[in-house]
């Protein structure tokens, strides 16, 4: 008998690292105007400092570093020339893709599967989703047998139920996910962030959200059809708690600046919406297909995807 937890761990790293049929399609994979927006606002936060650090939890296909390093050597050359780009990740086959798609950045981006102290921003897309859960009903955890059928327990780690009384959700009777990884990583991010931000975009809920998830928000996907049993080879996924790392991020000095969803931070970004205008006048063929890119984006992403931006005091 396996927690769910530690088989999820096991199914997301085998998934990454096997030679997998991509499952998950991501907003910088839709339209570049998605990186620069994150580059054009990131910036701001890093223009005072005399060399800062972007650091990428996460990097998949390499597509968002691309078009963020594109968007600082075009449009802000000085900074760019300060700057370095760090991709953590723990797929050696996906950093091989990464490598190969960043190649003319060679000597700006680093790849690292280690924290480091630095200055700048530590960010990531679609990240803090792949990291394991454990599920939680009625004080019993979410264990699978030897042939993944469930069994129901008690919690392998005393650590779920003090997240669950500091959360307030002690007494839900529903399934409840606990991401104790997604409190490691922020603990590391803090730790060696020695000024600045950490920013996450994701999709995810807050507390007052919850019940609306009575069956809790992990989904299984393969070749793109979704499952909702485990089974082998999948590409697993949970909704990202945003109040947790809200709340945990004040024991590690991580102060909430932001907090929205995808399409109001995108819409108030100067540089998208100047985007979406011009896509809408224009009747190129190419301008057209992109402007209908923006708005998936926009629709389909832009409420459940959250962004939050955290300062390092
Ligand atoms: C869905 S992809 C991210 C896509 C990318 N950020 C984008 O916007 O296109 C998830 C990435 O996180 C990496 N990853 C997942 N869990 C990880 C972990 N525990 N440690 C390090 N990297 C991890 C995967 O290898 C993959 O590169």
């Amino acid at each position: 008998m396996i927690s769910f937890r530690d088989w999820m761990a096991k199914s997301v790293r085998e998934y990454y690292r096997s030679d997998f049929r991509k499952d998950f399609f991501t907003a910088p994979e839709l339209d570049r105007a998605f990186g620069y927006a994150l580059a054009s606002y990131m910036a701001e936060f890093i223009r005072g400092y005399p060399e800062p650090t972007l650091f990428e939890l996460g990097g998949g296909s390499g597509i968002l570093a691309y078009d963020i390093l594109t968007y600082f050597r075009e449009r802000e050359p000085d900074l760019y020339s300060k700057l370095r780009y760090c991709i953590y990740d723990f797929s050696h086959e996906l950093m091989d893709i990464q490598r190969h798609r960043l190649g003319e950045f060679e000597g700006k981006v680093f790849w690292t599967e280690k924290f480091f102290p630095l200055q700048g921003i530590v960010f990531s897309n679609e990240f803090f989703d792949c990291l394991p859960v454990h599920v939680i009903k009625g004080g019993k955890e979410l264990f699978l047998d030897d042939a993944l059928g469930e069994v129901w327990a008690n919690v392998s780690d005393v650590r779920t139920m003090e997240v669950l009384k500091r959360m307030g959700y002690e007494d839900l009777f529903q399934v409840v996910e606990v991401c104790l990884d997604c409190l490691d990583f922020l603990k590391s991010v803090a730790e060696n962030l020695l000024e600045g931000y950490h920013f996450v975009i994701d999709y995810g809920y807050t507390s007052k959200d919850l019940t609306r998830f009575p069956e809790g928000t992990l989904v299984g996907y393969r070749a793109h059809r979704l499952y909702s049993r485990p089974s082998e080879g999948m590409d697993i996924t949970a909704h990202v708690n945003f109040s947790l790392l809200e709340e945990y991020g004040k024991d590690f000095g991580l102060e909430r600046l932001v907090f929205t969803n995808l399409r109001d931070f995108l819409l108030q970004r100067p540089l998208f919406r100047e985007e979406l205008e011009r896509l809408s006048l224009s009747d190129r063929p190419e301008d057209i297909e992109r402007l209908s890119r923006l708005k998936t984006m926009l629709i389909s992403m832009g409420e459940r995807f959250k962004v939050l931006l955290q300062k390092k005091l």
